[in-house]
This record gives C-alpha cells, sequence and structure tokens, in this order.
C-alpha cells in the first residue's frame, strides 16, 4: 500500500491547452504499435531521423572475408560509433559484449554460402530473436530471380507476420541477381514489393535516379555500400544517397575494410547526421585516422 501521508489532490490540469500533437519520426510508421515504434526509435535517431547501421554479418555466406577474420579486433573497437549492429545471432552471442547496449538488426534468413545457390533461405525462429531483444530482423529477398523470387518473398512475409505478432520491425534486404540491371527500376520494383509484402525498413542500393526508389517506397529505405570503394567516393555515395531520401547507410566492407575503419565510421556518421559534405567528411577522415 502507498504511503497515504499529504497525497495531494491534482490540481494542474492544462484546462484550455490543447493535447500534445503527436508524430512520429520514422516514414509509413505513425500507425505501428508502440513496440514496434520503439525499436524503431532504437535503430532510427528521433533528432535527425536517421542511423548509422554497420553491417557485419557477411561472414554468413561468406566466412572470414577481409576485414571480418577477428570480430573481437576488426569490429568491436567500432561499434561505439554505429547506431546500430547488423549481424547474425551466432556473431552476436559470441563477439559481440550486451554491454554495448546497441540496437541489433538480426540477420534472420540463412541457409546458403558463397559455393552454392544463394537465396534458398529459411528464417529464424522467432523466439530466438526475442530472446536476443533484437530491434529488427533481416530477411534477403531474390526479386526477379525465377528459383527463389517467391520462396524469399514467402521469407518475408512469414517475417513480417512473426515480427508483427511481437513488435519486431522486419528489414527486407534486396540481393541483387547476377542477372539483374542495377537501375532505379529494379531497385524501385524490388523495394516496392518488400514494402507491400510488409517490410518496415527497405534495404537496396544506391543507383542513379535513386530519388525514385526512396519517393517510391513508403517505409525508410537504407543502402548497402557494396564492395570497398576509395573513402571519399564512399563518402560521396553516402551524402548522394541521404540526400536523395535514403534515412540510413548500412555499410559494412567500405567501413571494416578501410585502411582506418574507425575514422571511417566517424566521418559517415558525420555526414549522415550532421550533413557533412563529402569534401568535409573526408577532411574528418584524413584528421582522424
Ligand atoms: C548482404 C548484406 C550486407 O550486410 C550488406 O551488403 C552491407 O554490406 P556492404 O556495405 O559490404 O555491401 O545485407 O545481403
Amino acid at each position: 500500500m502507498a504511503d497515504l501521508d499529504d497525497l495531494r489532490e491534482g490540481c494542474d490540469f492544462g484546462l484550455g491547452v490543447a493535447a500534445g500533437e503527436q508524430s512520429f519520426h520514422i516514414k509509413g510508421a505513425a500507425h505501428l504499435p508502440w513496440g514496434m515504434k520503439d525499436r524503431l526509435s532504437r535503430i532510427f535517431n528521433p533528432q535527425t531521423g536517421k542511423t548509422v547501421m554497420l553491417a557485419f554479418d557477411h561472414g554468413f555466406i561468406m566466412g572470414p572475408t577481409s576485414g571480418l577474420e577477428r570480430i573481437d579486433l576488426n569490429i568491436l573497437p567500432l561499434v561505439q560509433y554505429a547506431d546500430c549492429l547488423m549481424c547474425t545471432r551466432g556473431i552476436l552471442q559470441a563477439d559481440i559484449p550486451p554491454t554495448v547496449n546497441k540496437p541489433i538488426c538480426l540477420r534472420s534468413d540463412a541457409g546458403t554460402s558463397i559455393l552454392t545457390e544463394l537465396n534458398d533461405n529459411v528464417i529464424i525462429d522467432i523466439e530466438d530473436a526475442i530472446r536476443l531483444n533484437v530491434s529488427a530482423m533481416a530477411v534477403m529477398l531474390a526479386i526477379g530471380d525465377a528459383g527463389y523470387e517467391a520462396k524469399t518473398i514467402a521469407n518475408l512475409y512469414k517475417a513480417v507476420d512473426l515480427g508483427s505478432r511481437y513488435g519486431i520491425p522486419v528489414m527486407g534486404v534486396t540481393a541483387v541477381g547476377k542477372d539483374m540491371a542495377r537501375d532505379a527500376r529494379y531497385f524501385g520494383l524490388a523495394s516496392r514489393i518488400c514494402a507491400e509484402n510488409g517490410a518496415n525498413i527497405v534495404k537496396t542500393y544506391y543507383c542513379d535516379g535513386f530519388e525514385k526508389v526512396a519517393a517510391a517506397c513508403p517505409v525508410p529505405v537504407v543502402i548497402a555500400g557494396g564492395k570497398k570503394l576509395p573513402e571519399k567516393e564512399a563518402l560521396q555515395l553516402c551524402y548522394n544517397a541521404i540526400n536523395e531520401g535514403a534515412a540510413d547507410v548500412d555499410m559494412g566492407r567500405n567501413v571494416f575494410q578501410s585502411e582506418a575503419s574507425a575514422a571511417m565510421i566517424q566521418a559517415i556518421h558525420a555526414v549522415v547526421h550532421k550533413g557533412l559534405t563529402p569534401e568535409q567528411g573526408y577532411e574528418l577522415f584524413q584528421d582522424l585516422k
């Protein structure tokens, strides 16, 4: 029983003051339930609406690729500069201390390697995603691939059903098939299919005409970095993507394969959140390196 001594009656009800306007900073998420919004807000900074994800899930198909040989040595020092971490459950549990307290976008499909056909994947048990307290689940889609399109869309659909049940957002990751043109038409189609099937975030690639891809996608679009570029070009890519409507860069190789990975992620962070130009970002990279 609460202490009833000096129980004070409420007297300041703000009568005549309209209830505070409630809006939400994430595209397409205004009508989602509280748990979803809470998780999305852990990923997307409520002040800027943006995020810098550090992707290091590559080992799930590629093994110990360059820059990811030792997660404890290569990635842990970078974690402090990322807004969100994208990785597999194996690496999360083995190498990332829960005390880093960062939102996790969990790679939630698996089943193939670079040695075999990609995309023949199954999705993670939702209970494991809940146990790991993840902020989003990432599932790959192979749009345009005759063999795997239906299977990967079904994976996304199932992940969205399960995620909706427990308040966990889903990120649809558009894989690029060997035969697909890497253009706005293809990425626009793939991104829209992800969103129409319930993805709360879409991950795709930057391309000419990217502003149309972002505009036609009703949820935030984040871009992968792709193969390693010279640092200045990678910062230009981030700048272009953000200025043409991306909400996030979810980069991997352009960070962890950089000659100065900690400097690089800090420069990307400044371009995304502080609006630095690529030139200013590169200057920052040189200063920090
Ligand atoms: C692969 C992924 C990777 O996380 C993504 O490609 C980001 O890494 P990079 O910037 O190295 O391309 O989702 O499906």
